[in-house]
């Protein structure tokens, strides 16, 4: 099994990231030029070299509370800091939630623009698509977008062309069905649960449905709109298929917990789009180590916010490292009283990219 390492920029990389900065912030540019020159020669780089740089400020935007958004966004703070950008020295944060509701983010983005920020960061596929209609004042850094393309984001992933661009967790369906079918070969039918109104959720279950059929599985699905609804369609779609499957769809994140008891109490394998879907209750998935994306989303707006160009600064996405995450907990309750035969072949269980995953309720 992997152990992560998250921790890998050391102090000298981060003071020259800070001189940096001061070198080529755009406004005031001779001035703090001249300044940073002075301090660098004059004492060893420090944060209060920081300090007397241009102060830059963003807009973050996050949809909604849960564990894999929050992870994100946690991660890129403690990058900004680590690169040098400390906040409340050389750096404004405006953080805001949208607490799950789409019609927060308009006023939110109008925030942003009414206060000027130099670049509107988004976390999540809706809270970008908002923050996509004030491109034209900020540049915009998207994170965590499943499909930038099928988002209407960008033209292409290698040159966005827009005052936008990001990271993307593009979904590896392929890798999911072929889990799918190694963990429960029995199964002939997978539900899958998401919210329509998520661009991310309908790109990829579109994705999903073309490999699961093209491996001979029968693809259904029921939808949700918010908690309650989504609740109802799990019941439902529980007790009607072989195997269900959420992909990383926001509002399923959000009430996870409570619906992975329904998959559980009907002996279903609940397969998802994220490790944090697995450690919420889901039975597993292939996928991405989203603190990777968190930092990386940072380190791409510290370059925008440095003088780049978003319209020809390709997307970043995040398909490689992949692991394999599979909940203990609920591979035993499948084992003892599932629905379908389920088993974790040697392949698997001896792989290097295997992290077994404890629920946390
Ligand atoms: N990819 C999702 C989007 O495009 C956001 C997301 C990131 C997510 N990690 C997740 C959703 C985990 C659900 C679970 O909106």
């Amino acid at each position: 099994m992997k152990t992560m390492n998250y921790f890998r920029k050391s102090l000298a990389l981060m003071a020259a990231a800070a001189l940096f900065a001061g070198c080529s912030s755009s406004s005031s540019a001779s001035s703090s030029a001249s300044t940073s020159t002075s301090s660098a020669a004059s004492s060893t780089a420090s944060s209060t070299s920081a300090a007397t740089t241009e102060v830059y400020s963003i807009g973050l935007a996050q949809l909604v509370d849960h564990p894999s958004l929050n992870t994100i966004r946690d991660a890129m703070f403690d990058e900004f800091s680590q690169e040098g950008y400390i906040e409340g020295e050389n750096l404004k944060i405006d953080y805001q939630n949208a607490a799950g509701k789409t019609s927060n983010l308009d006023s939110i983005m109008t925030g942003y623009a009414n206060d000027g920020v130099d670049a509107i960061v988004a976390i999540a596929t809706p809270t970008a698509m908002s923050a996509q209609n004030y491109a034209d004042k900020a540049p915009v850094i998207f994170s965590a977008v499943s499909d930038p393309v099928a988002a209407g984001l960008v033209e292409s992933l290698d040159a966005p062309g827009g005052n936008i661009t990001g990271t993307s967790d593009e979904i590896q369906v392929e890798q999911i069905v072929d889990l799918m079918l190694q963990l429960t070969p029995d199964i002939k039918t997978v539900g899958m649960l998401y919210n329509p109104g998520e661009a991310n959720s309908v790109a990829t279950t579109s994705r999903f449905k073309e490999y699961a059929e093209s491996k001979g599985l029968t693809v259904t699905e029921k939808n949700g709109t918010d908690n309650t609804t989504m609740q109802q369609a799990a019941v439902e779609l529980a007790n009607s298929v072989d195997a269900m499957f959420s992909p990383n769809d926001n509002t399923v994140a959000t009430g996870m917990v409570s619906l992975a008891q329904v998959a559980k109490d009907a002996g279903v394998p609940y397969y998802v789009g994220a490790d944090s879907m697995v450690e919420t209750g889901g039975f597993a998935t292939v996928g991405i180590n989203y603190e990777d994306l968190g930092r990386e989303s940072a380190k791409m707006t510290i370059d925008i916010l440095n003088g780049a160009d978003p319209a020809t600064m390709p997307v970043k996405v995040f398909k490689e490292d992949l692991n394999v995450y599979i909940n203990e907990d609920v591979l035993k309750a499948l084992e003892e009283n599932g629905k379908t035969k389920v088993e974790v072949p040697a392949e698997i269980e001896n792989s290097e990219n295997l992290v077994k995953v404890t629920a946390t309720e």
